[in-house]
């Protein structure tokens, strides 16, 4: 495994204690409508990348198998309690960093990456890394914050990139750059609710994908319905 100090990791760390308390039930809520939309079929594999403290575990079917891996060991360590007190034998962690995957090739049918594209250093890599241990037509499921299209918010939280960056995570990741960047081809681009700040992106995993990414339908997008978008 490689040794990693990235301090991306760090403030996760610090925060695991407080994690569930601070964000659990927010993100599951989210998480849950997410995963379930998916109707995950039987025997399906799936990677989770920033796991972090296994927010999203409840919602996964038993019928799949389901890994997860972190570079913070307390966030995994609260991960592990909560699949031994659960009996849950279908999920599992590891430490692992997602720009670094030591996952061979094709070895999921679904990568999720949930609240960890603007936490890593190189979010580009880490989607590469995704679509490498992905099988094809396999399914990249992402769910993160991007930068707001009005200008003015979206001028505002970019502004406050550096600061946030000190922390630990970015706020000056926007959408369309992003999908181009990635070649990701994405499926489906909704938000849960119309104020939700996160955005969830349903790709498939296209190994030869078209130069600049695409989007195919976006049947529940409420920002698609208003304005179609294509990357
Ligand atoms: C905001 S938390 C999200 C946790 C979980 N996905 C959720 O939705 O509750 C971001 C997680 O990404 C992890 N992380 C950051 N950089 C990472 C990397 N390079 N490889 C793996 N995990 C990483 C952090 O340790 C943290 O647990």
């Amino acid at each position: 495994m490689n040794e990693v100090g990235a301090h991306e990791s760090k403030l996760y760390s610090d925060l695991a204690p407080l994690y569930d308390k601070i964000f659990g039930k927010i993100f599951y809520t989210r998480l849950r409508f997410v995963i379930e939309d998916l109707d995950i079929p039987h025997a399906a594999s799936v990677l989770e990348v920033g796991v972090g403290t296994g927010t999203s575990f409840p919602a996964y079917p038993h019928h799949c198998d389901v890994t997860g891996i972190d570079l913070a060991p307390p966030m995994l360590a609260r991960a592990r309690a909560k699949i031994r007190k659960n009996g849950w034998n279908h999920l599992k962690v590891l430490k692992m960093d997602a720009l670094h995957l030591e996952f061979p090739d094709n070895a999921f049918d679904y990568v999720m990456a949930f609240h960890v594209v603007s936490v890593v250093p190189d979010p580009i890599r880490m989607i590469v890394e995704a679509k490498r241990v992905c099988r094809p037509g396999g399914r990249i499921v992402i769910v993160n914050h991007f930068t707001s299209r009005f200008p003015i918010l979206g001028h505002l939280t970019e502004a406050l990139d550096p600061v946030t960056r000190r922390l630990g995570w970015r706020t000056n990741l926007r959408l369309e750059p992003f999908v181009r960047a990635t070649q990701l081809t994405i499926d489906r681009v909704y938000k849960i609710s119309k104020l939700s700040l996160y955005t969830v992106l349903v790709g498939r995993n296209e190994k030869n994908t078209y130069p600049g990414g695409s989007v195919k339908t976006q049947p529940l997008g409420l920002d698609a319905k208003e304005n179609p978008r294509r990357f």
